[in-house]
């Protein structure tokens, strides 16, 4: 942090024109994003590149001055690279480091580079390539996530465990069912991911500092060689616009919003009370004092990440909200927001996968509670309704009945003897106890979508053909 004090510094290259003097320490210091937009710096070298190239395809700058500008920018990237480069916060980002390095490596060649392109597009356009390439990322990190997901649900398609709903008892399902609810979840995810690759696929290169420019440019053949669809259609808008950024967070928190609903689960199933899963050793933690102990650290640590993430959201939202167009400096505050999440989110999901794939189900200890807690109550009052012909409010009622019996016996549904069921309805057969079963009770729901093992390795063969 600079003392405030306002000695008089040599003024900046590139605005030098106007100012006699260089900045204060504290505006230096709060105007520099060097520390974080470095970052960007292939991006931006890539984006010189195409500009300089497209430069001298029209006859704005000549052939000479372009490979000499080119040759510049690849040394500078090499120079990065291997750790040699030196940046100076005096030069404020990386555009002007970038700058400022390739014209002492080649001279006045390098003050063409700026032609018909301001900061506003180059910013825009750097940031966007980065967003998009990282939205990329994801995109293969969330199908390693699905994999992973349905071979645990092909595993596991027949295992029952309990259905939950206010996490109580509910219903019996699959362990393979609820492995394919996530399978859905994560690839909603996915989806946004690729249309938001889709919506940000245009280039802002040329739109310049908000109004264009008068040399004659050819932004078509600029967006062709770095990559996107095409460039994009006002000028205006390119250089105000960060919803690619906000896309991208908003993907991310819903996605966060996903990992830790899972996170979560798998800090209730860990746990000895529940003992679903068993954590593997590379994904829990001991304890220092307590030697029994397995900690589920990275599901909690991903649960947690989630605020951090829906926290980038509301920041980025908020700086941009009420900001009249076209740029304004508040946008600089777009990238640590954007580069924090992208990298939470990355270790979450890759923790995440490494957890699904590792962890040891116990399809005994599921099974068990899957009987447990009347979950097979609604088979009851359905087979009432099918076989005995009753409406399905009576037939709740008639059941709710024997469930009190049961509980007041302390056992099952199933352990109630046919003469005490007949007690509570004489068209009651023996017949009823094939639904009593956890097993006939998943096996029944055959609906679309439904828990049944058919229904559920049909939507696993859906999503192979998918992933
Ligand atoms: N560092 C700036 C940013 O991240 C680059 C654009 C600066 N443009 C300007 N007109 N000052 O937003």
């Amino acid at each position: 942090m600079g003392d405030g004090t306002s000695e008089t510094k040599s003024s900046n290259k590139m605005w030098g024109g106007r100012f006699a003097q260089g900045p204060d320490a504290i505006m230096e210091e709060i105007n520099a994003s060097i520390g974080f937009d470095k970052k960007l710096f292939a991006q931006d070298i890539r984006g010189s590149i195409a500009h300089a190239t497209m430069l001298a395809h029209q006859g704005i700058i000549s052939a000479e001055d372009k490979d000499k500008i080119v040759h510049g920018l690849s040394t500078i990237l090499s120079e990065i690279e291997s750790g040699q480069f030196e940046f100076s916060r005096q030069l404020e980002d990386i555009h002007m480091n970038v700058e400022a390095r390739l014209a002492t490596l080649i001279g006045p060649a390098a003050g063409r580079l700026h032609t018909a392109r301001s900061r506003n597009d180059q910013v825009a356009l750097d940031f966007r390539l980065w967003v998009k390439e990282e939205l990329q990322k994801t995109e293969k990190m969330l199908t390693a996530l699905i994999a992973a997901f349905l071979d645990r649900a092909e595993e596991h398609a027949e295992t029952v465990m309990p259905g939950f709903t206010h996490l109580q008892t509910a219903q019996p399902v699959t362990f393979g069912h609820h492995c394919m609810a996530y399978v859905e979840m994560f690839g909603r995810d996915r989806s946004r991911v690729r249309h938001a690759i889709e919506h940000m696929d245009e280039s802002p290169i040329g739109a310049a500092a908000l109004a264009g420019t008068g040399f004659p440019i050819d932004r078509h053949m600029t967006a062709k060689a770095l990559g996107f669809r095409e460039p994009t259609r006002n000028s205006i808008d390119t250089v105000s616009d960060r919803d690619f950024a906000l896309e991208f967070l908003a993907i991310a928190s819903i996605c966060a919003t996903h990992l830790s609903r899972l996170a979560e689960e798998i800090v209730i199933w860990s746990t000895p009370q529940f003992g679903f899963v068993r954590l593997s050793d590379a994904f829990s933690t001991g304890s220092s004092i307590m030697p029994q102990k397995k900690n589920p650290d990275a599901a909690e640590l991903v649960r947690a990440k989630t605020g951090r993430i829906n926290g980038s959201l509301i920041a980025l939202l908020t700086v941009m909200k009420g900001l009249p167009l076209a740029y304004s400096k508040d946008m600089q505050e777009d990238k640590e927001q954007v580069f924090d999440s992208a990298e939470s989110l990355e270790l979450a999901i890759a923790a995440m996968t490494g957890m699904v794939r590792d962890m040891t189900i116990r399809a005994d200890r599921m099974k068990a509670a899957a009987g447990s807690g009347y979950s097979t109550a609604t088979d009851l009052a359905d087979w009432l309704v099918r076989e005995a012909g009753l409406p399905f409010r009576d037939a709740h009622h008639v059941t709710g009945r024997a469930v009190a019996l049961a509980e007041q016996k302390g056992c099952e549904l199933a352990e109630l003897s046919l003469e005490e069921l007949q007690a509570i309805h004489a068209d009651i057969t023996g017949k009823v106890f094939d639904v009593l079963t956890v097993e006939a009770s998943v096996a029944s729901r055959t609906s679309f979508g439904g828990t049944a093992p058919s229904e559920v390795k049909k939507q696993i063969a859906w999503w192979r053909g998918r992933n």
